[in-house]
């Protein structure tokens, strides 16, 4: 039985590592029974659209000194608005931002509304952001969807459907994990999780709360996830590679040719990426094809690799490259695109008895 993510487990984590935002009411605060603000949500979230965190800290603290309230930020004169908003870019944001103080200050008395759905008529508020205030402000059972918790979502089930297609399925997995109880404070931990551990690179999985759980971890694709369909435009190629691995852990490698791609380069045996059939592959073996594929994106083409592992006999004699021992290899030198192939066939081949 596979273990399934708790989120009590990344509570307790957020509970220890909540970063410190100056917009928010950190856990040991909120279970004292203090609320975040919700017109401080809302602005940090707005501000949040598109500019990171580092960013936003000093814009936020600016305009809150400045505008305490929803209902000073109302009263501001829009031009004194756009002057504190510069540099932040993406002006419709802070024009949206005083049409909706407005509305709440005239239709609402000033108090924002609590559920998802009333905020979903103020202007500028979207889905995204209608959750994350009932979330955050009303510790409401949200679901809340940003990029961070998109990626969460996507390797700890280790689903590879490229977004913007995935969306439906990451989403339908986030509601399954969110809890009834501190759903803000989850909410939050979700994204600091995505924003400091399971970053979009080189993600710190060895000290990840839902290390135990995470498939792509598993599966070595932690770092390939999301995936994102490709842009129109680029050619998609298709190709193959073959990995072997001998019992006393040596793969087969080849060199490529000096000209053209990776020209030069170390790289697994496999087709040339122009034309879609399957090549012979450099040995006899009991070859397997993964599930999973690798997308690697070239100045002029989308390249989608399938890839198939095997593990062969000590005496096995390759027709095309040559097998370098585990301490002759080492997969930093090859080409990222190689590397991929590795990470994969290399949970495979460890996988597969
Ligand atoms: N990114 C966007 N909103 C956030 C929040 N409320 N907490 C942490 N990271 C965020």
């Amino acid at each position: 039985m596979r273990e399934t993510a708790d989120p009590l487990a990344l509570l307790d984590w957020y509970d220890d590592h909540a970063r410190d935002l100056p917009w928010r009411v950190g856990p040991a605060a909120r279970a004292a029974g203090l609320r975040a603000d919700p017109y401080r949500v809302w602005l940090s979230e707005v501000m949040l659209q598109q500019t990171t965190v580092a960013a936003v800290r000093g814009y936020f603290e600016r305009f809150t000194a400045r505008w305490p309230t929803v209902g000073a930020l109302a009263a501001a004169a829009d031009a004194e608005v756009m002057g504190e908003w510069a540099g932040l870019g993406y002006y419709a944001r802070a024009r949206n931002l005083l049409k909706c103080a407005r509305v709440v200050v005239a239709d609402h008395g000033g108090r924002f509304p609590e559920t998802r759905a009333a905020l979903l008529s103020l202007p500028g508020i979207g889905p995204y952001t209608a959750a994350a205030i009932a979330a955050i402000a009303h510790d409401a059972p949200e679901v809340v969807v940003d990029g961070n918790v998109e990626r969460v979502m996507a390797r700890l089930h280790d689903i590879h459907t490229p977004l913007p297609l995935a969306k439906g399925e990451l989403t339908a997995a986030a509601a399954r994990l969110t809890p009834a109880r501190r759903a803000g404070d989850y909410a939050q931990a979700v994204m600091d999780l995505g924003a400091t551990i399971c970053t979009p690179k080189s993600p710190a999985c060895g000290i990840c709360p839902w290390r135990a759980p995470c498939a792509a971890r598993r599966a070595g694709t932690a770092a390939d996830l999301p995936r994102k369909m490709p842009k129109a435009g680029k050619p998609v190629r298709l190709g193959h590679v073959y990995v072997a691995r001998r019992a006393d852990g040596a793969f087969l490698l080849e060199r490529r040719a000096e000209r053209g791609l990776l020209g030069g380069m170390l790289g697994w045996p496999g087709s040339d990426w122009a034309a879609a059939p399957e090549p012979a592959p450099p040995l006899e073996a009991d070859w397997r094809l993964l599930d999973a594929e690798v997308l690697h994106t070239f100045t002029h083409f989308h390249l989608r690799l399938k890839i198939l592992v095997a593990k062969v006999d000590s005496d096995a004699m390759p027709e095309r490259g040559l097998f370098l021992s585990a301490q002759s290899f080492s997969p930093a030198e090859l080409p990222s695109v190689m590397r991929k192939v590795f990470d994969l066939a290399r949970g495979a081949l460890e996988t597969c008895g």
